[in-house]
């Protein structure tokens, strides 16, 4: 087989890129390992900065989102009964839209399905070859059938986990890495959200995060131990829990009930740099990793996704190789504010192992200095709605 790009991983990056790249008439094939069942079924990140939203507009694939997601003007953030408000309208002009990856993920499957994009699913052994020469190819199996696709290029958007990072020698490659020392437990449940906002919670417990899907599905989130199994917290426990870190006034109005989905997430903050080798081109969580705090993670993935797709255009329509070339660079310099903000949030709102009586007077000198200084909040607002492209 044959085409310009292939695409490894079909999960939100693989997919946004194909449909963005069938937009302007170059053809991909995206291999994913999985089913796009399985790929559905992962509960993941939930709030939209414009960029995403703008491009999901660009590949055609907005209706949905536009109908059901719903825009929030600003954010909650409690430090024990204390809770402030951050108001990103009125900071920066710009709300974030709250619209699960998997509704994003779906609507993308039925774009890419529509437009007859190819997209191979259960696909096993992929290995990437002659990316540092003038005849890149991948090969895989399905069904344990051998298969190889010739391309111009191989676009890496397999997740942290993936093939693609691997194929960049460690000669070449430099990796940054901060693991944080807890989890989190999320669990999603059909009750109505405790707040029309999301609430970022930092108490003498550990975080928590009250999220939310639709008006008739919560997403809450507590910081728990790495040691920690799902199976250890029963859903009376985790609300229990969740109960005590949020303000009274709020925790009054928790509406509990059965937990539909359970599980628990490692933090981590994670870049490997270049982002380019040759023909490869990473994208997304298969590049860097932060911490959710922030709902960093799919919009960074989304803004690799910007500036691959502009560059591959560039490519093909004008013959310049400028925009790909300079792909690496450009994703890292957002990528890295990314890092900086996920990180920021992380250390300000969780508890730590190893924090000392000082360290805890200063998040809570940095919490009141947040909510009293405007300058403060604006650079909050500006980094939550997403850094311009
Ligand atoms: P992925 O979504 O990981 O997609 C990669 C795809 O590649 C997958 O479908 C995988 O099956 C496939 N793949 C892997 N290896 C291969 C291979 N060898 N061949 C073919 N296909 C392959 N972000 C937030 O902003 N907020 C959150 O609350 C949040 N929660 C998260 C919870 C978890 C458990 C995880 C893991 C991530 C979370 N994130 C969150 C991060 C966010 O979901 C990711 O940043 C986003 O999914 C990145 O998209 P991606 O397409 O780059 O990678
Ligand atoms: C969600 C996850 C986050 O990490 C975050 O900062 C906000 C919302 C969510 O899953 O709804």
């Amino acid at each position: 087989m044959k085409t310009r790009i292939v695409i490894i991983g079909g999960g939100p990056s693989g997919l946004l890129l194909s449909q963005l790249l069938h937009s302007r008439g170059i053809d991909s094939i995206v291999l994913e390992r999985k089913t796009k069942d399985y790929v559905l079924s992962r509960i993941r990140a939930g709030v939209l900065e414009r960029g995403i939203v703008k491009l999901m507009e660009e590949a055609g694939c907005a209706d949905r989102l536009h109908a059901e997601g719903i825009p929030h003007d600003g954010t909650l953030v409690s430090y024990g009964d204390e809770m402030f408000r951050i108001d990103f309208t009125e900071l920066t002009g710009t709300p974030v839209m709250v619209y699960g990856q998997t509704e994003v993920t779906r609507d993308l499957y039925k774009a890419r399905e529509a437009a007859g994009g190819r997209i191979e699913f259960e696909v096993d052994c992929v290995e990437i070859h002659g990316t540092d020469g003038d005849a890149p190819h991948v090969t895989y199996t399905v069904d344990g059938e051998a298969r190889r696709i010739d391309c111009d290029f191989i676009a890496g958007c397999d997740g942290f986990h993936g093939v693609s990072r691997q194929a960049i020698p460690l000669s070449v490659r430099t990796e940054y890495e901060k693991v944080y020392p807890f989890g989190w437990l999320g669990i999603l449940s059909e009750t109505p959200p405790v707040s029309e906002e999301l609430i970022y919670a930092n108490s003498s417990r550990g975080f928590a995060l009250c999220s939310m899907r639709n008006p008739q599905l919560s997403r809450y989130y507590i910081q728990c131990s790495l040691s920690d199994s799902v199976n250890d917290w029963t859903d009376e426990a985790f609300w229990q829990e969740l109960n005590r870190r949020i303000p009274a006034n709020v925790a009054e109005k928790l509406v509990t009930g059965p937990s539909i989905e359970k599980s628990i997430a490692p933090l981590r903050s994670f870049v490997t740099e270049p982002m380019r080798w040759g023909k490869l081109f990473l994208c997304g969580d298969a590049a860097h990793i932060v911490p959710p705090t922030g709902a960093k993670g799919l919009n960074t993935a989304a803004s690799d996704v910007h500036y691959l797709y502009e560059g591959l255009c560039q490519f093909y329509e004008t013959g310049s190789s400028d925009g790909i070339d300079r792909y690496s660079e450009k994703a890292l310099s957002r990528v890295w504010k990314a890092e900086r903000f996920s990180w920021w949030f992380s250390s300000l709102l969780h508890r730590y192992p190893d924090q000392s009586p000082f360290d805890l007077k200063m998040q809570i000198a940095e919490l009141e200095f947040l909510r009293s200084n405007k300058a403060a909040q604006k650079a909050m607002a500006e980094n939550y709605v997403g850094l311009p492209y």
